[in-house]
């Protein structure tokens, strides 16, 4: 029996049990489901994207890096116009943000990725809570526990729409967590989780879905979602994280998925300070892998560096 198949079988034993734990709350819950609502001062309060900070430093750099982002994945031309018919089917629009390590910023710059997309240029957008050892989005959005991306893999006749939250001012939805299991890996690398994320992927094609990944170098999570992901958001914190550890994670990254780009986090660079100093891309081809060392990388860039 290979790793997979034997993850799988404990996965089905823990589901069968999860399950009769669980149908009754689900239920309660696709009866209760809803909306709820941007709390702005609590963002601006914790240095969020807001919709009154539109000449924000912060709102400035996430656009350049939405930019970069929506063209890699093909939502916009060239010429940057948005594409205006997403044909039917399994969409480029599934995207991990990770790090190496803990604290780096990985909630921070998704939950601000999504927030921007949503509610500056109206894209639909799902953010998915999938670090389940150290989960925050639930925090982050005030939003109160309750089933959800664990629990959908464990009960796959759970609908996934039943378990997301969706936000009263903006296209923005919210899968969270969902309830602890012990080794969320062994449920990633299930079937279920790769007809799941397709499944997301298909649902809405106009939607992108930003996946909080946990960091790489502490647990296996991110390296086995990268096989299903499009795109790869890498946060790095700026002068924080060890040029070797960004190193390596990044090698276990790019051997199953190339399509890495390099977000670089709390840049303080000039009189402000900066969130995010630069969004290069980083797999093959990418001119951040083949010319610069790591610390060129971190010195040699400049506000809104894209
Ligand atoms: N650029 C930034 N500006 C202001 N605050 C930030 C920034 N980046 C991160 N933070 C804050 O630093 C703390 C850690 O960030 P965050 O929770 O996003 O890290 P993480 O990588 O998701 O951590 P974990 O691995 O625990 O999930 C949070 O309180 C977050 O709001
Ligand atoms: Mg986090």
């Amino acid at each position: 029996m290979g790793v997979i198949e034997k993850a799988g079988g404990s996965v089905h034993k823990i589901a069968a049990r999860r399950a009769k734990k669980y149908n009754k709350k689900a239920e309660t819950h696709i009866a209760a489901e809803q909306g709820f609502k941007l709390d702005y001062a609590k963002f601006a309060e914790a240095g969020y994207y807001h919709p009154d900070a539109k000449a924000s430093q912060l709102a400035l750099e996430l656009r350049a890096v939405k930019r970069r982002l929506l063209r890699r994945i093909g939502f916009l031309r060239a010429s940057g116009e948005r594409q205006s018919h997403r044909m039917p089917g399994r969409q480029r629009n599934l995207i991990m943000v990770t790090s190496a390590r803990a604290g780096e910023g990985k909630t921070f710059s998704a939950a601000n990725l999504a927030l921007s997309l949503a509610l500056e240029d109206q894209i639909e957008t799902l953010l998915v809570d999938a670090d389940v050892p150290r989960p925050r989005v639930r925090d982050r959005f005030g939003l109160a526990a309750g089933p959800g991306l664990t629990d959908k893999l464990l009960d796959p006749s759970l609908s996934v729409s039943s378990l997301q939250y969706r936000a009263d001012q903006a296209p923005l939805s919210i899968l969270a967590e969902g309830g602890r299991v012990e080794r969320a890996s062994d449920l990633f690398a299930t079937d279920g989780c790769q007809r799941l994320l397709t499944e997301l992927s298909t649902q809405t094609p106009d939607r992108l879905v930003i996946i909080d990944a946990p960091p790489v170098l502490a647990t296996t999570e991110a390296v086995v979602l990268a096989k299903y992901v499009d795109e790869i958001v890498f946060v790095v914190e700026a002068n924080a994280t060890p040029e070797p550890a960004v190193a390596s994670a990044i090698d276990e990254l790019l051997d199953i998925n190339p399509n890495v780009s390099l977000m670089l986090n709390r840049c303080l660079i000039g009189a402000g300070g900066s969130h995010y100093g630069s969004y290069e891309y980083y797999g093959p081809g990418g001119d951040m892998q083949s010319t610069m060392p790591p610390r060129a990388r971190t010195e040699g860039v400049s506000n809104g560096a894209i």
